[in-house]
C-alpha cells in the first residue's frame, strides 16, 4: 500500500496563485465580454531585452553545431554565468563573495523550498507574517510543523508579525528559531529594512546559531541610498546566512528561469552531537543528486544582463516597473487609500477602506473593476484587510486599472 506524505494534508488550501487564478478564470467564463486587468501574481509583461534574446539566439546555434553542442553541464552552473554573477552583483559592490559560493539555479521558488531538505525536521522556523506562502508551505510538506489553527498559524513555526505598528519589519522573536526566513525589499509589503535592522537579526542569528535565509529577488527594486541589496553588506553575515536571488523579476525570467543560491564557505550547521558541517557541502550533494542545472542557452542569456548594455536595458525595464509603482501609489492615495511599498519595490501593498476583508476586497475589485490584485490575508493572517497589487502590468493597463479603481463605489 501506498503510502502519501501526510504533511500535505496540514496543508489549508490550495497554493495561493493557483487559488486566484480559479477564481478570476471563472468570472471571465461567466463574463467573455468584460477585460480583466491582472495585477495579481507577480509576473513580469515586458519582453526580454535585445542583449538577453540575442545571447539567448546564440546559446541555441551553439547547440545546434556538433562542435559547440552541449550535453549535461555542471549542477552548479556553468562558470562563466557563476563568475558573472559573482563580480557584478558581490564583488564589484564590495561584497566577499566567490564564484564556487554560487549555485545557478531554475528558481528561487524552488530554492527557497528545496532547501529546507537539508535541514533536519526538528528544526524551528521563523517566518513573518504576511510572507510569501512558499516559505510556510514548503515548511509544512517538508514535516517541520504541527497542525494548523484556527488562526491561521501552523503549530511550530514561530510567527512574526510585521504590521504598520512596527514599520513592517519583525521584533526579534523571544524563541530561539534555528531557521530564519527574511525579504527584503518585502513581498508582499513592498517595505525595505535598513542596515541596522538587518545587524540586529545577524547578529541574534550568530548568538543562536541560526540560519538566515534571505530571500533578495527584489534587490534590483532598490531605489533609495543606504538601502542594503545583500545580506552580506552586514558584517558577520557570511557565518550565518543563505542569499536566494533571482533573474525572474530583475530581467524578465519567470518564463525562462534562472536564479541564484549563494552559500558561503564558512556556513555551518550541527549535526546531535554538536558536531559542525559545512551548508554549502550539504547542498552541493542534494543538487548534484537532484538537479542537472540550467539549460545552457537560459545561462547564457542570464550571463547577457551583465554585458554593459545588457545592465542598460535591463535597468530601463526595472525603471519602467517601478515608475508603474509610482503612479499606482499616487493614484490610490489621491482617492483615499493608505499605500505602503512601491518605492523599492514593485509591490504596492494597500489598505482596505472600512475594515473590508482581504477577499471581500479581492471581489469587489474583481466584479466592479475587473481587476485583479492578491488579497493579503492570503500571505498570511496579518495580512487581512490589506491587498497587494503588482506593478508588473503594462503601462497602459496600470493607468486604466487605477482609472476603473477610481470609480468604484
Ligand atoms: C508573487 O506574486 O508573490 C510572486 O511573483 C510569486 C513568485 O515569485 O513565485
Amino acid at each position: 500500500m501506498a503510502l502519501i506524505n501526510e504533511n500535505y494534508l496540514k496543508l489549508q488550501a490550495g497554493y495561493l496563485f493557483p487559488e486566484i487564478g480559479r477564481r478570476v478564470n471563472e468570472f471571465i467564463e461567466a463574463n467573455p465580454d468584460k477585460k480583466v486587468i491582472k495585477m495579481g501574481i507577480g509576473d513580469v509583461t515586458q519582453p526580454l531585452v535585445p542583449s538577453v534574446v540575442k545571447a539567448f539566439h546564440e546559446g541555441v546555434d551553439e547547440m545546434a553545431k556538433g562542435e559547440s553542442f552541449k550535453g549535461y553541464g555542471p549542477e552548479q552552473g556553468y562558470a562563466f554565468l557563476r563568475e558573472a554573477i559573482a563580480k557584478n552583483s558581490y564583488q564589484d559592490k564590495g561584497i566577499d563573495i566567490s564564484a564556487d559560493e554560487i549555485f545557478v539555479s531554475d528558481g528561487s521558488k524552488c530554492d527557497t523550498g528545496n532547501i529546507q531538505e537539508i535541514f533536519g525536521d526538528d528544526n524551528k522556523i521563523a517566518i513573518c507574517d504576511p510572507v510569501y506562502p512558499v516559505y510556510a508551505d514548503t515548511t509544512v510538506m517538508s514535516g517541520k510543523t504541527g497542525v494548523c489553527q484556527s488562526n491561521g498559524y501552523y503549530d511550530g513555526i514561530i510567527y512574526m508579525p510585521c504590521t504598520e505598528a512596527n514599520g513592517f519589519i519583525p521584533e526579534l522573536p523571544t524563541e530561539s528559531p534555528d531557521l530564519i526566513f527574511l525579504c527584503y525589499p518585502n513581498n508582499p509589503t513592498g517595505t525595505v529594512a535598513s542596515k541596522e535592522e538587518l545587524k540586529k537579526w545577524v547578529d541574534f542569528a550568530i548568538e543562536n546559531k541560526s540560519i538566515i535565509l534571505y530571500d533578495a529577488a527584489y534587490e534590483a527594486f532598490i531605489t533609495e541610498d543606504g538601502i542594503p541589496h545583500s545580506i552580506y553588506e552586514i558584517e558577520g553575515a557570511k557565518k550565518v546566512a543563505i542569499e536566494f536571488r533571482s533573474f525572474s523579476k530583475t530581467a524578465g525570467f519567470t518564463g525562462t528561469r534562472c536564479a541564484t543560491t549563494v552559500i558561503p564557505e564558512e556556513l555551518v550547521a550541527y549535526d546531535t552531537e554538536g558536531k559542525s558541517h559545512s551548508v554549502k557541502t550539504l547542498w552541493n550533494r542534494r543538487q548534484s543528486t537532484k538537479f542537472n542545472g540550467v539549460s545552457y542557452p537560459v545561462q547564457k542569456a542570464a550571463a547577457a544582463t551583465y554585458s554593459e548594455e545588457g545592465k542598460k536595458e535591463v535597468a530601463e525595464v526595472i525603471a519602467y516597473y517601478l515608475e508603474n509603482a509610482k503612479m499606482m501609489r499616487a493614484s490610490l492615495t489621491e482617492i483615499g487609500y493608505t499605500v505602503f511599498g512601491g518605492v523599492n519595490a514593485p509591490y504596492v501593498w494597500v489598505k482596505t477602506k472600512n475594515n473590508a476583508s482581504s477577499w471581500d476586497f479581492f471581489d469587489k475589485v474583481l466584479n466592479e473593476a475587473n481587476v485583479v490584485g492578491t488579497p493579503g490575508s492570503g500571505f498570511g493572517p496579518a495580512g487581512e484587510g490589506y491587498f497587494r497589487f503588482s506593478a508588473f502590468a503594462d503601462r497602459e493597463n496600470v493607468l486604466e486599472a487605477m482609472e476603473r479603481i477610481k470609480n468604484l463605489s
